[in-house]
């Protein structure tokens, strides 16, 4: 399918003042100076302002661009985006108690708390997009569904939910009181797969579909999802800016970190089956998107002051 022109005429979504109101150091242009972070309450409090409502989003017209428009070799290449999403909010909504828990201050508890209904609610939105659609054949539930789509995975994706979170997370199940590997859990779940991986697919994936003018209800949800996100990533950045800026043993404990994952997490964004040094995501080129999803790290590290001190990562061969 050919990409049409970008017709748009306002400012560019992440422009727009609610995504604006995260102040993600992401969506701040990097000459801007310093970025003035929000703290946990003013978090919590932009949560309340920015609640939407899967129930009320209309995917009629996604049902027949789905069926009719998308070519149907072209719609199981995009299953895989759209299973990783979909199965990746299921697994962060399932691993992000524990975390909330060891969260040593009631008001990083509280907003944890709102992030885990929203996660919830993600859930929910991919459910009903799948079913209202007709994207799968034959699968009933949302577990059916689920379990449906994992072949569409790659193993650097199971390698970084399924043993790197989740080993970090049954570890402060165990001992809520682990603050480095609160440390570990919050810079691979806030800073990599929501920030880095998540934040960056949705970039790509909503661009792609303003420009061809397709699947309006999922647009309009998976715009929701994203402004979700930053606010999360926001977190996240408070969090490891209080813990990590001024105490250089956190620091490094943050750093190490990020070198372990960041080869793995590199890996979750190439498509199934693709060549990992060259592949696409729908019509973006493998350097564009790693551009993108390692100069929104940068600035955010550059924000928490513990700048990387690696350059961009290869993939893994
Ligand atoms: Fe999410
Ligand atoms: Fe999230």
């Amino acid at each position: 399918m050919e990409a049409k022109e970008a017709t748009r005429t306002g400012p560019s979504r992440t422009e727009r003042e609610d995504f604006q109101a995260t102040s993600d150091p992401a969506l701040q242009s990097a000459d801007q100076g310093k970025v003035k972070l929000l703290g946990y309450d003013e978090l919590y409090g932009l949560w309340e302002r920015q609640q939407w409502l899967t129930q009320e989003l209309d995917f009629s017209q996604d049902r027949t661009d789905w069926h009719e428009k998308i070519p149907e070799e072209e719609r199981y290449q995009r299953l895989y985006g759209l299973s990783s999403f979909f199965i990746g909010e299921q697994k962060v909504a399932d691993e992000l108690g524990p975390m909330m828990r060891a969260a040593p201050l009631e008001n990083q508890r509280i907003f944890l708390a709102t992030q885990i209904a929203d996660e919830a609610r993600h859930v929910r939105f991919f459910d009903r997009f799948f079913e209202e659609v007709g994207v799968l054949e034959n699968a009933g539930e949302l577990r059916q569904r689920l379990d449906a789509l994992e072949e569409n995975l790659n193993p650097a994706f199971n390698e970084l939910f399924d043993d790197l979170l989740k080993s970090r997370v049954d570890r402060l199940a165990e001992e809520p009181g682990d603050q480095k590997a609160l440390i570990e859990a919050v810079t691979l779940y806030h800073m990599v797969i929501e920030g880095m991986l998540a934040l960056t697919g949705q970039h790509f994936i909503i661009d792609y579909l303003e420009r061809n003018d397709l699947l309006p209800g999922f647009r309009e949800g998976f715009g929701n999802v994203a402004r979700d996100e930053h606010r999360h990533v926001a977190y996240g950045t408070w969090f490891l800016k209080e813990r990590c800026g001024s105490d250089p043993a956190m620091a490094e404990r943050m750093r190490a970190t990020l070198h372990e994952l960041l080869p793995v997490a590199s890996g979750v964004l190439v498509p199934k089956g693709a060549d990992p040094e060259n592949w696409t995501l729908l019509d973006y080129s493998s350097e564009q998107v790693n551009e993108f999803a390692f100069k929104a790290l940068s600035r955010r590290l550059k924000a928490i002051g513990v700048p990387l001190l690696v350059e961009q990562p290869s993939v893994p061969a």
